[in-house]
């Protein structure tokens, strides 16, 4: 990549003082609540949210020996570093019940167990005195979907209501208490901090939408409280210690079996809410996970608002086990792939997020009030109040935020959105008629704490330039996307709440420079990958990219020799990628979160053994793979796991 000073300005980030100052304020005000215990007083990491600029910082060089690519059943990291498994799916969170390798653990089981398809995370230190541990701490993560093939001793060969409260179970978000010590990391059993949250825990909604007519089903005739969050892809956490996640592909877990709405004779009404549910990918079978069987609400014909309950991003605190989590709306309603929080300038918080779909756009919300150093109680609905907007990227290098404001431009009434409940709910139908840039499958967003600069992955768009869809752009590039690219852009003023014209360019068109064709190759300078996914940038502002190549594409056709997904480190500057750890067969590696010291770091590895079904034959769970328990395991399993480096150092240095 070009070393242009355009983006390679760098500025600084608040001293640890200032934050643990803003902690212990913090913690009065939690102490009054009784919500939180010293020893739980929580930290984000004070870099991840710089308020103040400064000229010199640079930004840091992959400091390790590149691995080779991988095809074998196991995670290969650099030399000199070591990596165990802290929680795999199955895991009991606390005193519950053990896994059990022929699957015959129950739903209830499932509801004390750590979940399957592990994706976003955070580490959230506990301080001990004024340090922040790097040694002790909640670890956050997201379950992502199911594969039922390995969940149930016959799969889904019978069908019953038991194993969809089991996948329901597995869906959703674990908290655990994890500890350090004798050289490994362990789960803290038991712990009054674990906590499953999962597609059937009560969540309240927040927000404009929260009780519009849209959102009321029988169940819920006031609109207000919702069962369960699915598809938890990635996440974000707020200045104030919170964790967010993000309902990814909610659509597949609903039917429509008659293409209608079950006793509306009103066609226009039926009309809309058809359309509605079709844009957001709702159709006849769903993606066969079959909860509706057994748990009616996911017959959209039957319940046609169900599915307006979904598609949101949804706070938890971690450090309450007893508090509801809750969908804020005000963050528009798609297919939620990363919430990563910035600062504005003037202290609104502002979240940058992707809607994971072919042609879908890029978002951010920027808060109407601002964030308010350790008054807890003043900051806690600050996601309840704000302006979306969706990014147009011209072909001219400059980009528009474009606000989703009923009453603005063609949000009117007369083109139907008649409130900001309904611009929200719709959002997509409302970023298409502000004309936002159909992008190829955005993913997640990483804010450069050194100097704000925001990427952005776009994984992969094999349908662009296809008959009947959008053609390259400026901003994607290639027709038939294969290695996917990642855009990078800056905001007016290097503040992320700005909503003037920001300044944008190509950061990495993936590729493998062994191949032929100019498209294949792309421009990698260092080590082949593409389809990014997870992107993270560290403190010292190295970038990190985790790679998700479908099951169906992995190490064949174009990705041929590239071997398992992979996970990348990256000089911003020079464009310099260097392959960093390669994750077992079948796996997709998405997730990282570190220790404040930077000696742990912590990377989920998703669904290893996935076949291109992405449901495995539960007569053969380990066809593929047994990663990470071996034969006696019984089947894969998700995980996460923790890399350290030998000598105790700094990870990727
Ligand atoms: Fe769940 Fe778009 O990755
Ligand atoms: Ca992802
Ligand atoms: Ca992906």
């Amino acid at each position: 990549m070009r070393d242009d000073d355009t983006f390679g300005n760098t500025s600084g980030s608040p001293s640890f003082g200032d934050v643990l100052a803003s902690r212990r304020a913090l913690l009065r005000g939690s102490a009054a609540a009784g919500a939180v215990a010293l020893a739980g007083l929580p930290f984000a990491g004070c870099a991840t949210f710089p308020r103040t600029s400064a000229a010199n910082a640079t930004p840091a060089t992959p400091g390790f020996a590149p691995i080779p690519v991988s095809s074998a059943d196991t995670v290969v990291v650099p030399e000199g570093y070591e990596v165990q498994v802290v929680h795999a799916w199955g895991d009991p969170i606390s005193d519950g019940p053990s896994f059990r390798s022929d699957a015959t653990n129950s739903a209830d089981d499932q509801r004390r167990q750590v979940g399957m398809h592990h994706d976003g995370i955070h580490f959230f230190p506990m301080i001990e005195g004024t340090t922040l541990s790097s040694t002790h701490g909640l670890l956050v993560v997201n379950h992502e979907y199911t594969d039922d093939g390995l969940l149930h001793p016959d799969g889904m060969r019978t069908w019953s209501a038991s194993k969809v409260a089991k996948s329901q179970a597995a869906h959703g978000v674990s908290i655990t208490e994890v500890r350090y010590a004798a050289g490994r990391w362990n789960v803290v059993r038991p712990s009054t901090w674990a906590r499953r949250v999962t597609a059937s825990t009560p969540i309240d909604i927040g927000g404009p939408a929260a009780r519009d007519p849209a959102m009321r089903t029988q169940a819920d005739a006031a609109g207000r409280i919702v069962l369960g969050t699915i598809n938890n892809c990635a996440h974000g956490v707020t200045p104030w210690n919170t964790f967010l996640t993000c309902e990814e592909n909610f659509n597949g877990y609903f039917v429509n079996p008659t293409g209608g709405v079950a006793g509306l004779q009103d066609p226009d009404q039926k009309l809309r809410i058809v359309s509605g549910q079709s844009r957001y990918g709702i159709t006849k079978s769903g993606f066969g996970y079959r909860w509706h069987e057994f748990d009616e609400r996911f017959d959209a014909s039957r319940h046609p608002n169900e599915p307006n309950r979904f598609g949101w991003v949804v706070e938890i605190d971690p450090w309450n086990p007893s508090s509801t989590p809750i969908k804020r709306t005000a963050l528009g309603r798609f297919k939620h792939e990363g919430a990563t929080c910035a600062l504005a300038t003037d202290g609104r918080v502002v979240v940058y997020m992707g809607d994971d779909e072919r042609f879908e756009y890029v978002y951010k919300f920027v808060s109407r009030h601002r964030y308010r150093p350790g008054e807890r109680e003043g900051n806690r609905d600050l996601l309840d109040a704000g302006t979306l907007f969706v990014a147009r990227f011209d072909a001219d290098g400059t980009g528009r935020w474009l606000p989703l404001v009923q009453g603005q431009g063609p949000l009117s009434g007369s083109n139907g959105f008649h409130n900001q409940a309904d611009v929200l709910i719709r959002a997509r139908q409302s970023a298409d008629a502000l004309g936002a840039t159909p992008m190829d499958r955005p993913e997640w967003i990483a804010v450069s704490p050194l100097d704000r600069t925001v990427y952005c992955a776009m994984t992969n768009n094999s349908h662009r330039g296809a008959k009947d869809r959008p053609g390259p752009d400026a901003a994607n590039p290639r027709a038939g996307n294969a290695f996917g690219h990642i855009v990078r852009w800056r905001e007016a003023g290097d503040d992320p709440g700005s909503d003037a014209p920001f300044r944008w360019e190509m950061y990495a068109q993936c590729g493998n420079p062994a191949l032929a064709g100019a498209a294949e190759r792309g421009n990698v300078n260092g080590d082949a990958y593409g389809s990014p996914d997870g992107l993270w940038i560290d403190p010292r502002g190295l970038l990190w990219i985790q790679t998700d190549v479908s099951t169906s594409a992995m190490n064949k056709g174009v990705y041929a020799g590239l071997g398992n997904n992979q996970m990348l480190a990256a000089d911003v500057r020079s464009g310099e990628t260097r392959r960093f750890l390669v994750g077992p067969v079948g796996c997709e590696i998405t997730g990282v979160a570190t220790t404040p010291d930077m000696s742990t770091m912590f990377v989920c590895v998703q669904h290893p053994g996935e076949t291109p079904s992405e449901r495995s034959d539960p007569a053969r769970p380990t066809a593929v793979s047994s990663w990470p328990g071996g034969a006696s395991d019984g089947r894969p399993r998700s995980a996460t796991i923790a890399i350290r480096r030998r000598d105790g150092g700094v990870i990727g240095t």
